[in-house]
């Protein structure tokens, strides 16, 4: 575990050590993909892809959760989109996650951050007939998943991407997953491309 002297050592050790990566950064940045991920600190995005700084625009909260309700969701979107002109966003959620078995588990009193795994409640509701099948690891395992693809349709049923579509602009809405056990992310084939992948009662024209 680290003390902050000690993140600030070692951020100096780093800014020596890359000065060619670093210096071009300071006249912008044109990044191609939104990267939206749990805040874990076991799955941090641009270590597992060896992203240079400058590759990711990250949006990082508990679960990986795309809510349209929530600001600062939807100004990383906004921005990424309208702005920055990502192709990609990728929703990249994990096994074992805290916070997809705190809504698995569904008891008890979580505060603040009950509306929040509300959402997730209602994707175990929206499978519940999948999802009664699987027991422990594997029920989370799964729930896991299916996170990631509600986080998937939201993205594409959002108005931001949406109006990108509509506009000519591509973008591709897509859903992976990180093992925590291995490292690896896979693509679990969750993936948006145009308003053909929402459902219509979702379009905006
Ligand atoms: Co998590």
């Amino acid at each position: 575990m680290s003390t902050t002297d000690e993140l600030l050592k070692r951020n100096s050790d780093w800014a020596d050590e890359n000065q060619d990566i670093i210096a071009p950064l300071a006249k912008g940045q044109s990044p191609e993909t939104l990267w939206i991920g749990c805040a874990d600190s076991r799955v941090p995005p641009a270590v597992a892809t060896q992203s240079d700084p400058g590759e990711l625009f990250v949006l990082r909260n508990v679960a990986n959760v795309f809510l349209p309700t929530d600001a600062g969701s939807l100004a990383v979107l906004q921005y990424a989109i309208d702005h920055l002109k990502v192709k990609n966003v990728v929703v990249c959620g994990h096994y074992s996650c805290g916070g997809v078995q705190a809504a698995l588990e569904g008891k008890g009193d979580f505060g603040l951050i009950h509306p929040w795994l509300a959402s997730i409640k209602d994707v175990h509701q929206r499978h519940e007939g999948e999802l009664a099948d699987l027991q422990g690891v594997d029920k989370l395992s799964r729930l896991c998943e299916l996170n990631v693809k509600a986080q998937v349709e939201r993205l594409a049923g959002s108005s931001i991407v949406q109006r990108a579509w509509n506009r000519g602009q591509p973008v591709s809405v897509i859903g992976w997953i990180h093992s925590l056990a291995t490292g690896r992310l896979t693509d679990l084939g969750f993936r948006a491309t145009s308003s053909e992948d929402v459902p219509p009662i979702f379009r905006l024209e």
